[in-house]
């Protein structure tokens, strides 16, 4: 196997009383999305900050292509891209000056900086608003302006915390195709985020992360499978109710389920979509109307929920 691009042995990092981080330990491949899953100060930003060098650790080490954080910090620097939570974007630069003073700090030459510029203003979907002052961009724009100023260096590890907070879908979506451009480019993404369905549709790896620890670790399917196993679930009219509760825990081998509040009736499904058959040809010979008959997987805010005991976020949370 191929060493980790990233890696975290124990890391903590403690803020006068606070436990930002709590010894965390995690291991990234090349060329992977990472997720790092979790609510609003559990303790994401101060993980990327720590790989990033811009704080060092309490204790515990972490090294980035081999490098450790601390004692190579200008090393490190140089092969990483960083796009922050709060976009570093001048409102009185154009989109175009921004981030040909990026590639500036990077010590890129003016002309290779002003290509690399327009080349990125371009992918990003920025061309046509790249002579306006950032001051005139939406908040999706600003978005994508501060992911290009992460990209001018042409890092191979991209850290992208929360991109897409606060902004609206089809904003975020343009973002997702970013992120995934990216990968297919050869990067490797750390990406933060409170969302589980941009975690589910990015991520290869997700780690949940809560109060400065990690919670939860594995596959987005893993993650679903660690709580067990699916469930076909009928809805019928009330006086069938429990005639078709017969029925399905005659087709389960064992008592199926009403739910109090929904009235639904439930098995476990131990056979997938073959027991959604059984259900559904069982009901059939008996006649019985459905109002909905389903096959539920649990999802990730059933597992976020779990292991958190928070609900996940709806809402677009204001920092
Ligand atoms: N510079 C700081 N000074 C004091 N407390 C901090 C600082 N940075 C982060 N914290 C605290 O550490 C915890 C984790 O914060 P953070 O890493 O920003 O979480 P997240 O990015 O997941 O929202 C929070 O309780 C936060 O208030
Ligand atoms: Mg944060």
């Amino acid at each position: 196997m191929a060493q980790p691009i990233i890696s975290t042995t124990n890391l903590a990092r403690t803020f006068g009383k606070t436990k930002a981080l709590d010894g965390v330990s995690i291991s990234i491949d090349e060329g992977m999305i990472y997720g790092l899953l979790g609510p609003n100060g559990a303790g994401k930003t101060t993980l990327v900050r720590i790989l990033a060098t811009l704080i060092p650790p309490t204790s515990g080490t972490a090294t980035v292509a081999g490098l450790d954080v601390v004692r190579h910090s200008a090393k490190v620097r140089k092969i990483i891209g960083l796009a922050g939570q709060f976009a570093a974007v001048d409102d009185f630069l154009t989109g175009r000056e921004t981030l040909e003073m990026v590639g500036r700090f990077y010590h890129l030459s003016n002309q290779e900086a002003k290509k690399r510029a327009a080349v990125l203003l371009e992918r990003l979907s920025l061309a046509d608003a790249a002579n306006r002052t950032a001051k005139t961009y939406s908040g999706g724009m600003r978005k994508r302006l501060d992911i290009g100023a992460s990209l001018i260096g042409e890092p191979k590890i991209i850290f992208l915390d929360e991109p897409t907070t606060g902004l609206d879908p089809r904003t975020r979506a343009e973002v997702w195709d970013i992120v995934r451009d990216l990968v297919k480019r050869g990067s490797t993404i750390l990406l933060t985020t409170q969302y589980l369905e941009e975690a589910d549709a990015l991520a290869q790896y997700i780690s949940v992360v809560d109060h400065g620890k990690i919670v939860a670790q594995g596959t987005s399917s893993e993650l679903k499978n660690s709580l067990g196993q699916d469930l076909v679930e009928v809805a019928v009219e009330k006086d069938l109710q429990s005639q078709v509760q017969n029925i399905l825990s005659t087709v389960a081998g064992q008592p199926a389920t009403i739910d109090e509040i929904t009235g639904h009736i439930r098995i476990t499904a131990k056979e997938g979509s073959a027991t959604l058959l059984a259900v559904a040809n069982a009901l059939k010979a008996q006649q019985i109307t459905v109002h909905d008959i389903a096959l539920h997987r649990p999802t990730l805010d059933d597992v976020f929920l779990a292991v958190t005991g928070k609900p996940t976020v709806k809402e677009q949370t204001k920092q």
